[in-house]
Protein backbone atom coordinates (compact mmCIF):
# COMPACT_ATOMS: atom_id res chain seq x y z
CA UNK A 1 0.00 0.00 0.00
CA UNK A 2 1.43 3.31 -0.66
CA UNK A 3 0.30 6.62 -0.05
CA UNK A 4 -0.36 9.74 -2.32
CA UNK A 5 1.98 11.96 -0.38
CA UNK A 6 4.54 9.22 -1.16
CA UNK A 7 3.58 8.93 -4.53
CA UNK A 8 3.85 12.72 -5.22
CA UNK A 9 7.31 12.50 -4.08
CA UNK A 10 8.80 9.31 -5.53
CA UNK A 11 7.11 10.73 -8.90
CA UNK A 12 8.76 14.56 -8.35
CA UNK A 13 12.28 12.51 -7.96
CA UNK A 14 11.32 10.06 -10.87
CA UNK A 15 10.77 13.12 -13.49
CA UNK A 16 13.57 14.70 -11.85
CA UNK A 17 16.06 12.13 -12.66
CA UNK A 18 14.33 11.66 -16.15
CA UNK A 19 15.16 15.36 -16.59
CA UNK A 20 18.14 15.54 -15.89
CA UNK A 21 19.33 19.10 -14.72
CA UNK A 22 18.48 20.69 -18.39
CA UNK A 23 16.02 19.08 -19.70
CA UNK A 24 12.82 20.84 -21.24
CA UNK A 25 9.01 19.50 -21.32
CA UNK A 26 6.41 20.36 -23.28
CA UNK A 27 2.81 19.46 -22.78
CA UNK A 28 -0.58 20.61 -24.09
CA UNK A 29 -3.27 21.09 -21.41
CA UNK A 30 -7.46 21.87 -21.98
CA UNK A 31 -8.78 23.16 -18.85
CA UNK A 32 -9.49 19.31 -17.96
CA UNK A 33 -8.15 17.48 -14.49
CA UNK A 34 -5.82 14.93 -16.08
CA UNK A 35 -3.46 17.63 -18.36
CA UNK A 36 -3.97 20.08 -15.59
CA UNK A 37 -2.84 17.92 -12.91
CA UNK A 38 0.00 16.70 -14.61
CA UNK A 39 1.17 20.45 -15.50
CA UNK A 40 1.39 20.88 -11.68
CA UNK A 41 3.44 17.81 -10.84
CA UNK A 42 5.51 18.89 -14.06
CA UNK A 43 5.68 22.16 -12.35
CA UNK A 44 6.77 21.30 -8.90
CA UNK A 45 9.29 19.04 -9.98
CA UNK A 46 10.90 21.27 -13.00
CA UNK A 47 9.58 24.41 -12.52
CA UNK A 48 9.70 26.62 -15.58
CA UNK A 49 11.52 24.16 -17.58
CA UNK A 50 8.23 22.80 -18.19
CA UNK A 51 5.70 24.97 -20.82
CA UNK A 52 2.25 23.94 -20.83
CA UNK A 53 0.96 25.16 -24.15
CA UNK A 54 -2.88 25.59 -24.67
CA UNK A 55 -4.46 25.46 -28.05
CA UNK A 56 -7.78 27.44 -28.81
CA UNK A 57 -9.42 25.40 -31.35
CA UNK A 58 -12.38 27.58 -31.75
CA UNK A 59 -14.64 25.26 -30.30
CA UNK A 60 -13.95 25.81 -26.40
CA UNK A 61 -16.37 26.16 -24.01
CA UNK A 62 -17.31 29.91 -23.02
CA UNK A 63 -14.37 31.62 -21.74
CA UNK A 64 -12.60 28.84 -21.39
CA UNK A 65 -9.41 29.98 -22.22
CA UNK A 66 -9.50 33.31 -19.47
CA UNK A 67 -10.34 30.28 -17.38
CA UNK A 68 -7.10 28.23 -17.90
CA UNK A 69 -4.52 31.17 -18.30
CA UNK A 70 -6.42 32.14 -14.42
CA UNK A 71 -5.98 29.06 -12.56
CA UNK A 72 -2.94 27.42 -14.29
CA UNK A 73 -0.85 30.39 -15.12
CA UNK A 74 -1.71 32.93 -12.38
CA UNK A 75 -3.29 30.45 -9.67
CA UNK A 76 -0.55 27.66 -9.80
CA UNK A 77 2.48 29.61 -11.26
CA UNK A 78 2.65 27.02 -14.18
CA UNK A 79 4.74 28.37 -17.42
CA UNK A 80 1.68 28.73 -20.29
CA UNK A 81 0.87 30.15 -23.62
CA UNK A 82 -2.38 30.17 -25.05
CA UNK A 83 -2.08 29.92 -28.58
CA UNK A 84 -5.24 31.38 -31.05
CA UNK A 85 -5.61 29.14 -33.83
CA UNK A 86 -9.71 29.28 -34.20
CA UNK A 87 -9.36 30.63 -37.45
CA UNK A 88 -7.10 28.04 -38.73
CA UNK A 89 -9.35 25.73 -37.28
CA UNK A 90 -12.63 26.72 -38.36
CA UNK A 91 -11.53 27.47 -41.82
CA UNK A 92 -10.03 23.81 -42.07
CA UNK A 93 -13.92 22.75 -40.49
CA UNK A 94 -15.56 24.86 -42.99
CA UNK A 95 -18.59 22.91 -44.51
CA UNK A 96 -17.74 19.57 -42.77
CA UNK A 97 -20.65 17.68 -41.34
CA UNK A 98 -19.20 14.13 -40.78
CA UNK A 99 -18.29 13.37 -37.20
CA UNK A 100 -15.44 11.59 -37.77
CA UNK A 101 -14.13 14.01 -40.32
CA UNK A 102 -14.59 16.46 -37.47
CA UNK A 103 -12.73 14.57 -35.18
CA UNK A 104 -9.10 14.11 -37.76
CA UNK A 105 -9.62 18.05 -39.13
CA UNK A 106 -9.14 18.90 -35.60
CA UNK A 107 -6.57 16.15 -34.36
CA UNK A 108 -4.42 16.66 -36.95
CA UNK A 109 -4.83 20.43 -37.20
CA UNK A 110 -4.05 20.66 -33.17
CA UNK A 111 -0.70 18.79 -34.04
CA UNK A 112 0.13 21.35 -36.95
CA UNK A 113 -0.44 24.15 -34.14
CA UNK A 114 1.34 22.37 -31.45
CA UNK A 115 4.32 21.51 -33.25
CA UNK A 116 4.65 24.71 -34.92
CA UNK A 117 4.58 26.22 -30.75
CA UNK A 118 6.86 23.99 -29.90
CA UNK A 119 9.23 25.02 -32.24
CA UNK A 120 8.66 28.67 -31.82
CA UNK A 121 9.22 27.99 -28.08
CA UNK A 122 12.73 26.57 -28.32
CA UNK A 123 13.68 29.22 -31.00
CA UNK A 124 13.03 31.74 -28.53
CA UNK A 125 14.79 30.37 -25.91
CA UNK A 126 17.18 28.12 -27.63
CA UNK A 127 20.33 29.61 -24.82
CA UNK A 128 17.64 26.96 -22.72
CA UNK A 129 18.60 23.65 -24.89
CA UNK A 130 16.14 21.44 -26.84
CA UNK A 131 12.54 20.21 -25.72
CA UNK A 132 12.67 16.67 -25.70
CA UNK A 133 10.39 15.30 -24.00
CA UNK A 134 6.49 15.44 -24.17
CA UNK A 135 4.29 15.41 -21.35
CA UNK A 136 0.80 13.27 -21.39
CA UNK A 137 -1.66 13.16 -18.81
CA UNK A 138 -2.43 9.57 -19.91
CA UNK A 139 -4.26 7.61 -17.13
CA UNK A 140 -3.69 3.51 -16.51
CA UNK A 141 -7.51 2.78 -17.91
CA UNK A 142 -5.38 4.08 -21.22
CA UNK A 143 -2.62 2.22 -21.20
CA UNK A 144 -4.72 -0.33 -20.78
CA UNK A 145 -7.31 0.35 -23.35
CA UNK A 146 -4.32 0.85 -25.45
CA UNK A 147 -3.13 -2.94 -25.08
CA UNK A 148 -5.98 -4.78 -25.61
CA UNK A 149 -7.98 -2.30 -27.04
CA UNK A 150 -11.42 -4.45 -26.18
CA UNK A 151 -14.36 -2.03 -25.62
CA UNK A 152 -16.71 -1.28 -28.37
CA UNK A 153 -15.90 2.58 -27.54
CA UNK A 154 -12.91 2.47 -29.08
CA UNK A 155 -13.52 0.95 -32.67
CA UNK A 156 -17.00 3.20 -32.71
CA UNK A 157 -15.50 6.81 -32.46
CA UNK A 158 -11.74 7.39 -33.20
CA UNK A 159 -10.58 9.66 -30.17
CA UNK A 160 -8.10 12.41 -30.75
CA UNK A 161 -4.26 11.22 -29.73
CA UNK A 162 -0.85 12.85 -30.10
CA UNK A 163 0.28 10.27 -31.47
CA UNK A 164 1.89 11.99 -34.45
CA UNK A 165 3.72 14.24 -32.00
CA UNK A 166 6.06 11.76 -31.02
CA UNK A 167 6.84 10.43 -34.56
CA UNK A 168 7.10 14.12 -36.19
CA UNK A 169 8.98 16.35 -33.06
CA UNK A 170 10.81 13.17 -31.67
CA UNK A 171 10.36 13.77 -28.42
CA UNK A 172 10.23 11.55 -25.47
CA UNK A 173 7.05 10.38 -23.65
CA UNK A 174 6.37 11.23 -19.78
CA UNK A 175 3.59 10.15 -18.80
CA UNK A 176 3.35 10.49 -14.66
CA UNK A 177 -0.36 9.67 -14.30
CA UNK A 178 -0.22 5.92 -16.20
CA UNK A 179 -0.34 4.19 -13.43
CA UNK A 180 -3.45 6.02 -11.27
CA UNK A 181 -7.09 5.78 -12.23
CA UNK A 182 -9.57 8.63 -12.43
CA UNK A 183 -10.50 8.88 -8.64
CA UNK A 184 -6.76 8.86 -7.72
CA UNK A 185 -5.78 11.74 -10.24
CA UNK A 186 -8.86 13.47 -8.60
CA UNK A 187 -7.20 12.80 -5.04
CA UNK A 188 -3.64 13.78 -6.39
CA UNK A 189 -4.70 17.00 -7.93
CA UNK A 190 -6.20 18.23 -4.62
CA UNK A 191 -3.12 17.72 -2.55
CA UNK A 192 -1.57 19.46 -5.24
CA UNK A 193 -4.17 22.04 -4.18
CA UNK A 194 -5.62 22.48 -7.53
CA UNK A 195 -9.21 24.40 -6.74
CA UNK A 196 -12.09 21.81 -5.82
CA UNK A 197 -14.85 22.68 -8.97
CA UNK A 198 -11.78 21.54 -11.62
CA UNK A 199 -10.64 18.28 -9.95
CA UNK A 200 -14.20 17.46 -9.68
CA UNK A 201 -14.54 18.58 -13.37
CA UNK A 202 -16.99 16.13 -15.99
CA UNK A 203 -15.02 15.04 -18.80
CA UNK A 204 -14.89 17.04 -22.26
CA UNK A 205 -14.26 15.81 -25.44
CA UNK A 206 -11.01 17.18 -27.80
CA UNK A 207 -13.00 17.82 -30.36
CA UNK A 208 -14.67 19.83 -28.21
CA UNK A 209 -17.98 21.38 -29.32
CA UNK A 210 -17.61 20.41 -33.22
CA UNK A 211 -18.70 17.80 -32.12
CA UNK A 212 -22.04 19.19 -30.25
CA UNK A 213 -22.85 21.07 -33.12
CA UNK A 214 -24.68 18.43 -35.46
CA UNK A 215 -24.22 20.13 -38.79
CA UNK A 216 -20.81 22.44 -40.03
CA UNK A 217 -19.24 24.03 -37.52
CA UNK A 218 -19.54 28.09 -38.15
CA UNK A 219 -18.38 30.58 -35.82
CA UNK A 220 -22.13 32.11 -35.18
CA UNK A 221 -23.05 28.42 -34.15
CA UNK A 222 -20.31 28.40 -32.14
CA UNK A 223 -21.39 30.98 -30.35
CA UNK A 224 -24.68 29.77 -29.63
CA UNK A 225 -24.32 26.43 -28.22
CA UNK A 226 -21.33 28.03 -26.08
CA UNK A 227 -24.18 30.29 -24.55
CA UNK A 228 -26.78 27.64 -24.36
CA UNK A 229 -24.08 25.27 -22.76
CA UNK A 230 -23.00 28.41 -20.18
CA UNK A 231 -26.74 28.85 -19.34
CA UNK A 232 -26.98 25.23 -18.82
CA UNK A 233 -23.76 24.51 -16.67
CA UNK A 234 -24.75 27.49 -14.27
CA UNK A 235 -28.04 26.13 -13.59
CA UNK A 236 -26.96 22.47 -13.07
CA UNK A 237 -24.30 24.04 -10.53
CA UNK A 238 -26.64 26.69 -8.94
CA UNK A 239 -29.27 23.42 -8.20
CA UNK A 240 -26.50 21.29 -6.76
CA UNK A 241 -26.42 19.09 -8.92
CA UNK A 242 -23.08 19.29 -10.97
CA UNK A 243 -20.69 16.38 -8.94
CA UNK A 244 -24.23 13.95 -8.99
CA UNK A 245 -24.05 14.32 -13.21
CA UNK A 246 -21.17 12.46 -14.59
CA UNK A 247 -21.28 14.60 -18.12
CA UNK A 248 -23.70 17.10 -18.53
CA UNK A 249 -23.67 19.32 -22.00
CA UNK A 250 -25.88 21.16 -24.84
CA UNK A 251 -26.14 20.03 -28.53
CA UNK A 252 -27.02 22.15 -31.19
CA UNK A 253 -29.71 20.64 -33.74
CA UNK A 254 -29.14 21.94 -37.35
CA UNK A 255 -33.29 22.25 -37.56
CA UNK A 256 -35.25 25.39 -37.24
CA UNK A 257 -38.83 24.92 -35.41
CA UNK A 258 -41.79 27.10 -35.16
CA UNK A 259 -42.02 29.47 -32.23
CA UNK A 260 -44.03 32.31 -30.74
CA UNK A 261 -42.94 35.61 -29.37
CA UNK A 262 -45.14 38.49 -28.58
CA UNK A 263 -47.15 38.72 -32.30
CA UNK A 264 -44.52 37.54 -33.90
CA UNK A 265 -44.06 34.05 -35.55
CA UNK A 266 -40.32 32.69 -34.83
CA UNK A 267 -38.29 30.14 -36.60
CA UNK A 268 -35.10 29.11 -34.68
CA UNK A 269 -32.57 26.02 -33.92
CA UNK A 270 -33.09 23.65 -31.18
CA UNK A 271 -30.93 22.40 -27.85
CA UNK A 272 -31.22 19.29 -26.70
CA UNK A 273 -29.68 18.75 -23.66
CA UNK A 274 -27.92 15.99 -22.42
CA UNK A 275 -27.07 14.56 -18.68
CA UNK A 276 -25.96 11.42 -18.04
CA UNK A 277 -24.54 9.06 -14.79
CA UNK A 278 -22.29 6.81 -15.76
CA UNK A 279 -19.29 4.30 -13.73
CA UNK A 280 -16.78 4.38 -16.96
CA UNK A 281 -18.64 5.96 -19.93
CA UNK A 282 -19.24 2.30 -21.37
CA UNK A 283 -22.93 2.74 -20.22
CA UNK A 284 -24.58 5.47 -19.10
CA UNK A 285 -28.14 6.32 -17.41
CA UNK A 286 -29.98 9.68 -18.20
CA UNK A 287 -30.20 12.14 -15.21
CA UNK A 288 -33.55 12.25 -13.78
CA UNK A 289 -33.55 16.23 -13.23
CA UNK A 290 -36.20 17.83 -10.68
CA UNK A 291 -38.57 19.69 -13.83
CA UNK A 292 -38.15 22.58 -12.10
CA UNK A 293 -34.59 22.88 -12.85
CA UNK A 294 -35.47 21.82 -16.61
CA UNK A 295 -38.19 24.40 -16.32
CA UNK A 296 -35.55 27.11 -15.41
CA UNK A 297 -32.57 26.37 -17.95
CA UNK A 298 -35.42 26.23 -20.70
CA UNK A 299 -36.87 29.53 -19.77
CA UNK A 300 -33.52 30.98 -19.69
CA UNK A 301 -31.85 29.57 -22.85
CA UNK A 302 -34.89 30.35 -24.56
CA UNK A 303 -35.30 33.95 -23.27
CA UNK A 304 -31.43 34.82 -23.36
CA UNK A 305 -30.12 33.31 -26.67
CA UNK A 306 -31.52 35.34 -29.71
CA UNK A 307 -31.64 31.74 -32.19
CA UNK A 308 -33.28 29.47 -30.07
CA UNK A 309 -36.69 28.84 -29.61
CA UNK A 310 -37.07 25.26 -28.32
CA UNK A 311 -35.35 23.19 -25.95
CA UNK A 312 -35.34 19.15 -25.54
CA UNK A 313 -34.38 16.98 -22.79
CA UNK A 314 -32.55 13.66 -23.72
CA UNK A 315 -34.00 10.62 -22.13
CA UNK A 316 -31.66 8.21 -24.19
CA UNK A 317 -29.66 5.82 -21.84
CA UNK A 318 -26.18 4.01 -23.72
CA UNK A 319 -26.59 1.57 -25.07
CA UNK A 320 -28.06 2.37 -27.67
CA UNK A 321 -27.32 5.58 -27.46
CA UNK A 322 -23.82 7.27 -27.29
CA UNK A 323 -23.40 9.78 -24.50
CA UNK A 324 -22.20 12.12 -27.27
CA UNK A 325 -24.82 12.72 -30.64
CA UNK A 326 -21.57 12.51 -32.93
P1 LIG B 1 -19.56 8.19 -26.34
O1 LIG B 1 -20.23 9.29 -27.11
O2 LIG B 1 -18.61 7.38 -27.17
O3 LIG B 1 -18.67 8.94 -25.25
O4 LIG B 1 -20.54 7.35 -25.57
C1 LIG B 1 -18.01 8.31 -24.18
C2 LIG B 1 -17.10 9.34 -23.56
O5 LIG B 1 -16.07 9.68 -24.49
C3 LIG B 1 -16.09 11.08 -24.76
N1 LIG B 1 -15.79 11.28 -26.19
C4 LIG B 1 -14.64 11.81 -26.64
N2 LIG B 1 -13.56 12.26 -25.98
N3 LIG B 1 -12.55 12.79 -28.05
C5 LIG B 1 -12.53 12.77 -26.69
O6 LIG B 1 -11.54 13.22 -26.12
C6 LIG B 1 -13.59 12.34 -28.78
O7 LIG B 1 -13.58 12.37 -30.00
C7 LIG B 1 -14.70 11.83 -28.02
N4 LIG B 1 -15.90 11.29 -28.40
C8 LIG B 1 -16.53 10.98 -27.24
C9 LIG B 1 -17.49 11.53 -24.39
O8 LIG B 1 -17.51 12.92 -24.08
C10 LIG B 1 -17.78 10.64 -23.19
O9 LIG B 1 -17.19 11.15 -22.02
Amino acid sequence: AWTMEEFIGKEIARIREICGNTGRVIGAVSGGVDSTVAAKLMHEAIGDRFHAVMVDNGVLRQGEGAQVNEMLSTDLGVNLTIVDASDLFLSRLEGVEDPEQKRKIIGNTFINVFEAEAAKLEKAEAEKGKIEWLLQGTLYPDVIESISFKGPSATIKTHHNVGGLLKDMKLKLIEPLRELFKDEVRALGRLLSIPAPLVQRHPFPGPGLAIRILGPVTRPQVKLLQQADAIYLEEVRAAGLYDRISQAFAVLLPVHAVGVMGDQRTYEQVIALRAVQSEDFMTADWFVFPPEVLRRISSRITNEIAGINRVTYDITSKPPGTVEWL
